[in-house]
């Protein structure tokens, strides 16, 4: 009785709550102070490390988030495609590299973060709480996809009629009930991220275009004597 109440408001209550807050807020906070939608990025206090964090954790999210977008629009395709074995290692070898590629970036921002003195005086508690969610996030879905095996499958037949449910106003817990714990903390965290996000730096990625991906890297020139500021 009790798993089936923790259930119900995991999976059928709190995925709304965190939605409701998504989009009320990132609404709000644009209109209200349309100035703070940025990444306030830290490249120009430190570029090489920054460049072999951001790069590799920005393709990887972009192509897992979007493999899981695809898994959920149309569950159907998926599952056609993983119908012959040589197509379903493709897609899930496919997926945990990206997976390990988004992992290994996160890690490189992080210790960056913390090694560079000068990076680690902008960065505040909110952007440590990110990066503890967001590491939650992509490890257990490594684990996922390294313990459980053939998600892709499972994802197109118990998680996404279950999404579909949310959309439709009508939770079915029962598709998450027998799910493992590992699931079910991947997606509860995953909400979590979601009702956080636009209190945080985040919420660039809503500010479209976004050139990051393709554009020139800057050249930033100090205008300054840096010796006589050493020395003062
Ligand atoms: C903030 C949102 C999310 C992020 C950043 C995220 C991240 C990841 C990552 C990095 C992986 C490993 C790479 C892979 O094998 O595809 C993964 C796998 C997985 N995720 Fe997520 N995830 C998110 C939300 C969700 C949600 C909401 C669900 C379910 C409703 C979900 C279900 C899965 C499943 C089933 C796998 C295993 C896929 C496989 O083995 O092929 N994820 N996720």
């Amino acid at each position: 009785m009790n798993s089936i109440m923790n259930d119900y408001l995991f999976f059928g209550v709190l995925p709304y709550v965190s939605l409701a807050i998504f989009f009320l807020v990132t609404i709000s906070r644009y209109r209200q102070q349309t100035f703070t939608y940025s990444s306030l990025s830290s490249q120009f206090l430190e570029n090489k490390q920054h460049f072999w964090g951001s790069v590799p954790f920005h393709y990887g999210i972009l192509i897992v988030l979007a493999g899981h977008l695809i898994g959920f629009l149309f569950p159907s395709w998926i599952l056609s495609w993983n119908a012959a074995p040589v197509r379903l290692a493709f897609l899930e070898i496919s997926g945990l590299a990206f997976g390990i590629l988004t992992l290994v970036g996160l890690l490189v921002i992080v210790v960056r973060r913390w090694m560079n003195i000068k990076v680690r005086r902008v960065t505040t508690i909110s952007d440590w709480l990110v990066y503890a969610l967001l590491i939650l996030q992509v490890s257990t879905g490594l684990a996922i996809a390294v313990h459980l095996g053939w998600g892709s499958s499972w994802f197109a037949t118990s998680l996404a009629p279950w999404l579909w449910s949310l959309l439709h106003l009508s939770p079915e817990v029962s598709f998450i009930g027998p799910l493992p714990l590992l699931v079910k903390l991947h997606i509860i965290n995953a909400f979590v991220l979601i009702g956080f996000f636009p209190f945080t730096r985040l919420v660039h990625v809503l500010v479209v275009p976004n050139p990051y991906l393709w554009r020139k890297t800057q050249v930033v020139r100090w205008n300054w004597d840096r010796e006589r500021l050493r020395q003062s």
